[in-house]
């Protein structure tokens, strides 16, 4: 679950940075909101690892944020989504039984993220790939 918060924290600042630079259209916008989901994210899963004794880690990688033009910065979101939706389902099938809760939070996350996937993938489809 430590993993999964860290690349929250991740996907967060990748989008904050990307909104502020995309030209005031729709794809910052949604970008911006976006982001705000991946902060909730991250706080549902904190809220998870302390519950259970840990400590939530600030490690995170050196951020890759798909360049400085718009459609690279979408491909990149689109495939942080990707990243995020294989990663979840890896998650929920490896905790199975053992922790309901837990698993019930990262299914209802899985589905915000393949949610997510769509809305990019559509911006990046109207830019003509
Ligand atoms: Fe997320
Ligand atoms: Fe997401």
């Amino acid at each position: 679950m430590n993993e999964d918060f860290v690349r929250e924290i991740e996907a967060t600042m990748v989008y904050v940075r990307n909104s502020f630079l995309m030209p005031m259209c729709d794809a910052s916008r949604v970008t911006e909101a976006i982001g705000v989901d991946e902060m909730r994210h991250m706080n549902w899963l904190a809220d998870l690892i302390v519950k259970r004794g840990g400590k939530p880690s600030m490690e995170h990688r050196v951020l890759d944020f798909g360049g400085d033009e718009l459609k690279g910065q979408m491909e990149m979101q689109v495939s942080l989504e990707t990243e995020a939706v294989e990663r979840y389902k890896k998650h929920i099938e490896l905790i199975g039984d053992a922790d309901k809760e837990a698993v019930g939070v990262l299914r209802h996350i899985l589905d915000e993220e393949k949610r997510h996937r769509k809305e990019f993938r559509m911006r990046l489809e109207k830019m003509g790939k």
